[in-house]
């Protein structure tokens, strides 16, 4: 995640519905007993994960942690702090679900910013290997496109499972056409969803009119 430190004009505006959305969340909490209900995420704050940058992060839900822990000043620091992409397994998410952390008699992190982190960890592939060269290949576009922007919705073992799957070369073979008219289209994958770039589109497409071979 290159992104520069200083904050675009998009960012800010996101920043801005964040903190409005936040301080709405910090006034349900009061009201609310703090109970263990898993927050939804998406429907804590309305943004696609995909854009929640390491900069928002910190300065959103981390800004107590910083007095004590200078590794969170970059993202490299948090990182060893963390399971990429496994929220449930980062000891981070119980020491704020907890209240162990932040220590020192501050405040405890409100529910909107701890799901605000479990995003962020649940998004950040940090830890996951390098993907393959894009290429008009199977094996590339398994990794590129399917793995990362299909798969979590068109697998038999999603948590909920659509069709056409996409598990198995000859699944995706068969439904090569329509995943490349929804791709063009742009209907797929649905809105807040990690969408691929045009290059990885136009890999797909052209692996099509190849005739999808399995390579
Ligand atoms: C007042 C100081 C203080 C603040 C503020 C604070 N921490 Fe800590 N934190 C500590 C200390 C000291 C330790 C190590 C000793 C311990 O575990 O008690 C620690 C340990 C941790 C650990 C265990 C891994 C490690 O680095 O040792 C995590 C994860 C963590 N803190 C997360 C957070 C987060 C997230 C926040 C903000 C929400 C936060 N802390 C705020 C002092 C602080
Ligand atoms: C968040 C879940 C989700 C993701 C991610 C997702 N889809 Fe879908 N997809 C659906 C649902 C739900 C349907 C069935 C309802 C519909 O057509 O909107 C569907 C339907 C489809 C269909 C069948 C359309 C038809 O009219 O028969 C195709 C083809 C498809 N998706 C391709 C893709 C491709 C390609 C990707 C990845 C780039 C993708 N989807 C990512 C949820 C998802």
């Amino acid at each position: 995640m290159a992104k520069p430190f200083f904050m675009s004009k998009f960012d800010l505006r996101i920043l801005a519905t964040l903190a409005a959305l936040l301080a709405v969340g910090a006034i349900t909490q009061s009201c609310e007993s703090h109970g263990t209900d898993a927050a939804a995420p998406y429907e804590t704050f309305n943004m696609p994960a995909n854009e929640l940058t390491y900069p928002m992060l910190k300065q959103m839900a981390l800004s107590s942690c910083l007095q004590c822990h200078d590794e969170f000043n970059s993202q490299a620091g948090f990182d060893q702090d963390i399971v990429a992409g496994k929220p449930d397994q980062s000891q981070l998410i119980q020491m704020v679900e907890s209240g162990e952390m932040p220590k020192g008699g501050l405040p405890h992190l409100s529910d909107a910013q701890i799901a605000m982190i479990r995003t962020f960890i649940e998004n950040d592939k940090s830890g996951a290997p390098p993907l393959p060269p894009l290429a008009a290949t199977y094996a590339s576009l398994k990794a590129n496109l399917i793995d990362q922007s299909c798969i979590s919705c068109h697998s038999q073992t999603s948590v909920k499972p659509h069709e056409p799957y996409m598990d198995t070369y000859d699944e995706v073979n068969d439904a090569s056409d329509d995943m490349a008219t929804e791709l063009l289209e742009g209907s797929m994958p649905p809105k807040g969803h990690q969408a691929p770039s045009e290059e990885v589109k136009k890999a797909f497409v052209e692996w099509v009119n190849n005739g999808a071979p399995n390579n």
